[in-house]
């Protein structure tokens, strides 16, 4: 049985993850209007990705024994001055998050709670990689700076991602 301290801490969670993909969804939009599709596409992934890690963390809650109770998601941003603001964006995002997974783990030591530390070790790693792809992209998009040739080309390559359920915990 999940405690009351860590049920509250997972569901402030599963509220940040569905809220990431609301940020994603809104960025994705955002470069459609720009038509950079292939950017869109990643953005859509992305959004894939946060909803399967806010499900993660409800089916875990429900299978110990949990009552999952969903919390309103803030409005997310819906402009940026550039694709480089929006990658700067998405980072500062992403190192918010896994300051918040880091303290879960808090919890889930304090309250010694074995099972949780297991699940919460698949989303630390993954936040290593969250933060190393938006990073990669970032420094991408600084190198290219103006050049619009550049930014094309990234756009192409951006178009080539594609979503594979993660196998979570
Ligand atoms: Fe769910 Fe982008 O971390």
């Amino acid at each position: 049985m999940i405690s009351e301290k860590m049920q509250s801490a997972f569901l402030d969670q599963i509220n940040k993850e569905l809220f990431s993909e609301y940020l994603y969804l809104s960025m994705k939009a955002y470069f459609k209007s720009l038509n950079l599709n292939g950017f869109a596409n990643w953005m859509d992934v992305q959004v894939q990705e946060e909803h399967a890690h806010a499900m993660g963390m409800f089916d875990y809650v429900i299978e110990r024994g949990g009552r999952v109770e969903l919390l309103a998601i803030d409005k997310p941003e819906c402009n940026w001055a550039s694709p480089l603001e929006v990658f700067k964006a998405v980072l500062k995002h992403e190192e918010f998050v896994t300051s918040r997974i880091n303290a879960l783990m808090d919890v889930a030591e304090e309250t010694r709670d074995r099972a949780a530390m297991i699940l919460l070790n698949w989303y630390i790693k993954e936040q290593v990689e969250e933060e190393a792809g938006a990073g990669e992209i970032l420094a991408q998009l600084e190198l290219i700076g103006a050049d619009k040739n550049g930014l094309f080309a990234l756009d192409k390559e951006l178009a080539q991602r594609t979503f594979v359920a993660p196998v979570i915990g």
